[in-house]
């Protein structure tokens, strides 16, 4: 076993070309049928029979929602040949859909606004492309449909409880870039997105007329000291050089003009990149909340939720990525990504457990760019095949490269 053979990648690509336009419908029917996270059902059994159509074997969860599907070679043992996992989410957005296309959503209010229906048609593109070089495989491509990417806790808890990446020797996945022209990827080792916590304060006071504010505590003036204090103290308390991002995003207290209420609500949103930032993040915010609390006489509760950790990218996979977009797009179309997204992503529990990285697809057309999560998301569809070919020769890569180590080991092992 060495290094794979040209005409595999041939191979696989000349399919994958071969069902472009099978694979814009299949992803335009996903984009008019759009289902909330942990709703995913119908999305979960179209994907599902669409795989077992390709002859992978399906590991669907009870629930109904996200399932991975296997693609093995003859011959395969797991203890001789590497599995690489290659992983799409599957989830839509709580969106109102303003594009004007035919395959606009049909579930009003409902839409694919973060491209999770480009990446399950890109990566069913990948599978489709390797199933065509099944027995050349030196060992078995897994792919993960997962649930609930846009909820916390996401969905990919659920998938590696599931088992999703039991045995893998790796893990792929791609992003759609509104940010980046068709054509072009970009890629980054190391930190790719931030890691994401909420936190819920409940601001205490004492409730009164408007016209005697001395007799009151009033939790409306401390929740914006606190609001302030907040803001002023995250830049003087962590490491300036790495980034992290605090955001306030409701304040919600009293109903008249003329009333103090009892108690206001305030909610925000943390993103960091290191693990001594996020562990820093709640001490602080109690000081402050403490602090600020106890100069007006107020009392504070505070819950916060942890969400997914930041994404930190295994630099050979990127390498292989950049390599791979390189060969087939040239280089001056690999974009290196020079900061981290403040962006979360649960990708990054799959990488807890096994090496894996993630790329950024670009799917911007000549036309307005609308960012993710816009009601005017949309992409260019040549993305789509762009996708799926680099996905599939990177995990061709790595297949040989993981059957090589895996031979070299056993040999040195009998030695
Ligand atoms: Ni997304």
């Amino acid at each position: 076993m060495t290094a794979p053979p040209e005409n595999l990648f041939e191979r696989v690509e000349k399919r994958i070309l071969a069902q472009n336009h099978d694979l814009i419908d299949f992803r335009r029917y996903l984009h008019a049928h759009p289902e909330l996270s942990q709703r995913e059902f119908q999305t979960t059994q179209t994907i599902r029979e669409r795989l077992e159509g390709l002859g992978l074997s399906v590991h669907a969860r009870a629930e109904g929602t996200g399932l991975y599907a296997d693609l093995v070679p003859p011959d395969f043992d797991p203890e001789l040949h590497p599995t690489i996992a290659i992983r799409s989410d599957i989830d839509a957005l709580p969106i109102l859909e303003l594009n004007e296309v035919p395959y606009a959503s049909r579930h009003k209010g409902v839409m694919h606004a973060c491209g999770h229906d480009v990446h399950m048609a890109t990566v069913f593109g990948t599978g489709m492309g390797l199933a065509a070089v099944r027995e050349s495989l030196p060992g078995r491509i897994r792919l993960i449909y997962q649930h609930a990417e846009e909820s916390i806790p996401g969905g990919a808890m659920d998938m590696v409880a599931f088992g999703a990446v039991d045995g893998a020797d790796a893990v792929l996945a791609l992003h759609c870039d509104p940010e980046l022209p068709v054509g072009q990827i970009g890629v980054k080792p190391g930190a790719f997105t931030a890691a994401f916590d909420l936190f819920e304060f409940k601001i205490i006071g004492k409730g009164g007329h408007g016209a005697r504010p001395h007799q009151c505590i009033d939790p409306i003036f401390v929740a914006t000291q606190l609001a302030t204090a907040l803001y002023q103290a995250f830049g003087r308390n962590f490491d300036s050089r790495i980034p992290m991002v605090l955001t306030i995003g409701t304040i919600q207290g009293g109903t008249v003009s003329n009333v103090i209420p009892e108690e206001v609500h305030m909610s925000g949103s943390i993103r960091t990149i290191s693990a001594e930032g996020r562990d820093g993040v709640e001490p602080l915010l109690r000081r402050i909340a403490g602090g600020v609390c106890m100069t007006h006489g107020a009392s504070y509760e505070l819950r916060l939720e942890r969400g997914a950790p930041g994404i930190v990218n295994d630099p050979a996979i990127t390498t292989i990525y950049a390599e791979v977009g390189a060969a087939m797009l040239g280089d001056e179309n690999v974009f290196r990504i020079p900061l981290p997204s403040m962006g979360g992503e649960d990708f990054s529990y799959y990488l807890e457990r096994t090496p894996g990285a993630m790329f950024r697809l670009g799917t911007a057309d000549g036309g307005p760019r609308h960012p993710l999560h816009s009601p005017h998301f949309d992409i260019d569809e040549r993305a789509i095949t762009i996708g799926a070919r680099i996905l599939a020769r990177s995990a061709i890569r790595l297949l040989f490269e993981h059957a090589i180590r895996m031979k070299t080991d056993r040999l040195v092992e009998t030695v």
